[in-house]
């Protein structure tokens, strides 16, 4: 598949055929439903409107699921990472019951779709381990398993070791979690669309969105317009609404694939009590036979670690210390995800619009995030009541000091990097780069971002994100310009991958 967000290729990228899209280019049209945005959060608003006889126009300027959705991991949790006790901290305990049956739920739709359409996917039910990362604080797990029953996991038990595991030492055990290989998935649901006479058009970039009580639109940058009733912007990161930027916070995130023996792993995920989490599952390269084990991690906000290399090498010594049979190194990857302020995504109508809903920060649960998402925004669009509406409101506001002190915090740290205009260039001359390399290089007043690339061809342009004038970093692992103040990512030549930013880099002479 053509890969346009990273010099990286994530196992999913290597093994699965493009994805079909009806055109590029969309042309002018009214349909029911513009979507903007073709990845797995797209695709399932997108299924499960044309189901309930929407007619509907997906569309992407990258192609189908060939962004983050090409990059995940596909770990399918209904046990939320961010720990049930601080879910009811934030939200009480029914707002903790509501977010483990969203997700619960979420994970038997795939179940039911897998079925439903015939999907070869590799869905899986297996059972999720939360093991503790220093192996003998406990205390953690005890208070984790205590409000993860008060949550609905009645079932969700304390065990010495996961099976097969024993140096994992103590961990809970949540039952009839998931998993799958998510671009078959996204195949499976495009062409499921594209049977109930939804559109699919990768190519097509959305320069506007136009809220509008009576008509409705987005522009494309080729000059079309698309009329609808119902906008929705699943765009990971959304361009739309600016007070977005300052509510979630991007982290760059870590995977790699080891071959495993066979037999050696029940399939099974794991995940850790650590501040920067690992997370772990297996997966075939070829159908049906586990012989690849994936495990992320290494967090870091995006732009503010350029030593990006370095992060899968610290993968890879922690894999081989816990999970001590793995072989060689097969695969090496990284992209970005979203955190809200507190913890839960935003799904619903874009605060003070009509007409536009909205799904992001998926807090790394992007599958079942985006499952979730298609039944909410399916049933707001409907008319009909959904119970999770009130909880994934964009417009809710979370007045727990917990995470208004970290919204702070997130924006201070994103914020001192525009001090980065008063520090010196790192080149002179593009003279100084090695091929494959990019630098950020001082022309007069202005900085330049400079890539030479393997034949030796110098590409520049201006260093300066469109979004909101940060100065963007070079990323040497995925070969991308990255945007240190919200999460901007433009690939080598300046293209953009991922928003808030949604214009590419200026061109330079
Ligand atoms: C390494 C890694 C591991 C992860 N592990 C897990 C996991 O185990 N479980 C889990 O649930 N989640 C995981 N995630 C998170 C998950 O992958 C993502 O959150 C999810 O794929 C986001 O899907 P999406 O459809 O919202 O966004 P995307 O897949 O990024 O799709 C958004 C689309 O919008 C398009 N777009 C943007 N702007 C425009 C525009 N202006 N015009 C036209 N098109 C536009 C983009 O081209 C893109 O294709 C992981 C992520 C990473 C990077
Ligand atoms: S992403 Fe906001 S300034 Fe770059």
């Amino acid at each position: 598949m053509h890969d346009s967000n990273g010099a990286t290729t994530s196992l999913w990228q290597d093994i699965q055929p493009p994805i079909s899209a009806n055109g590029q280019q969309a042309p002018d049209m009214t349909v029911d439903v513009c979507i903007v945005g073709a990845g797995i959060s797209g695709l399932s608003v997108a299924y499960m409107l044309s189901q309930a006889g929407k007619k509907v126009v997906v569309l992407d300027d990258d192609p189908i699921g060939g962004t983050m959705t090409s990059r995940t991991t596909a770990h399918l949790f209904s046990a939320l990472d961010d720990r049930f006790y601080k879910l009811e901290r934030l939200f009480g305990e029914t707002g903790s019951q509501l977010a483990a049956e969203s997700h619960t739920r979420a994970i038997d739709k795939i179940e039911e779709i897998v079925l439903h359409e015939n999907i070869d996917c590799e869905f899986k039910r297996v059972d999720g381990y939360l093991f503790s990362h220093t192996t003998q604080d406990s205390h953690e797990l005890d208070k984790e398993l205590e409000a993860a029953q008060r949550a609905g996991f009645t079932d969700a038990q304390k065990v010495d070791f996961p099976p097969q595991q024993p140096q994992l030492g103590p961990a809970i055990c949540f039952p009839r979690q998931g998993q799958f290989q998510p671009l078959a998935y996204v195949a499976g649901l495009a062409k499921a669309i594209q049977a109930k006479g939804g559109l699919l058009y990768d190519g097509t970039h959305v320069s506007k969105v136009q809220d509008d009580a009576s008509e409705p639109y987005v522009e494309t940058s080729h000059g079309s317009t698309i009329k609808a009733s119902q906008i929705v912007i699943a765009t990971n990161s959304p361009m739309h609404s600016a007070e977005f930027s300052i509510k979630q916070a991007q982290y760059m995130t870590y995977a790699i694939g080891l071959r495993i023996p066979p037999e050696s792993y029940l399939p099974t995920l794991y995940w850790d009590t650590a501040h920067n989490y690992h997370y772990i599952r297996c997966a075939s390269s070829k159908q049906g036979h586990d012989d690849i084990l994936i495990v992320g991690g290494e967090d870091h906000k995006v732009g503010h670690d350029t030593n990006t290399d370095e992060h899968f090498a610290a993968l890879e010594q922690w894999t081989r210390q816990h999970f001590p049979f793995v072989q060689e190194k097969v695969y090496e990857w990284s992209g970005e995800v979203i955190e809200p302020m507190d913890a839960l995504g935003y799904i619903g109508l874009t605060p003070r619009q009509k007409s536009v809903y909205m799904i992001t920060a998926d807090s790394g649960h992007g599958m079942t995030h985006a499952t979730i998402g298609g039944l909410l925004i399916t049933d707001l669009i409907l008319g009909r009541e959904n119970p999770w509406a009130e909880l994934y409101d964009p417009s809710r506001r979370t007045l727990h000091p917990q995470s208004i002190g970290s919204m702070l915090k997130e924006d201070i740290t994103a914020n001192l990097a525009y001090a980065d205009y008063l520090t010196p260039a790192s080149i002179k001359s593009p003279d100084e780069l090695s091929n494959g390399q990019g630098a950020i290089m001082q022309d007069g007043l202005r900085k330049i971002a400079v890539y030479k690339d393997e034949q030796g061809e110098v590409h520049k342009c201006s260093a300066v994100c469109t979004h909101w004038k940060g100065l963007v970093r070079w990323n040497d692992a995925e070969k991308t310009w990255d945007c240190p103040v919200h999460g901007s990512r433009f690939n080598a030549c300046g293209k953009l991958i991922q928003g808030p930013a949604n214009k590419d880099l200026d061109p330079v002479e």
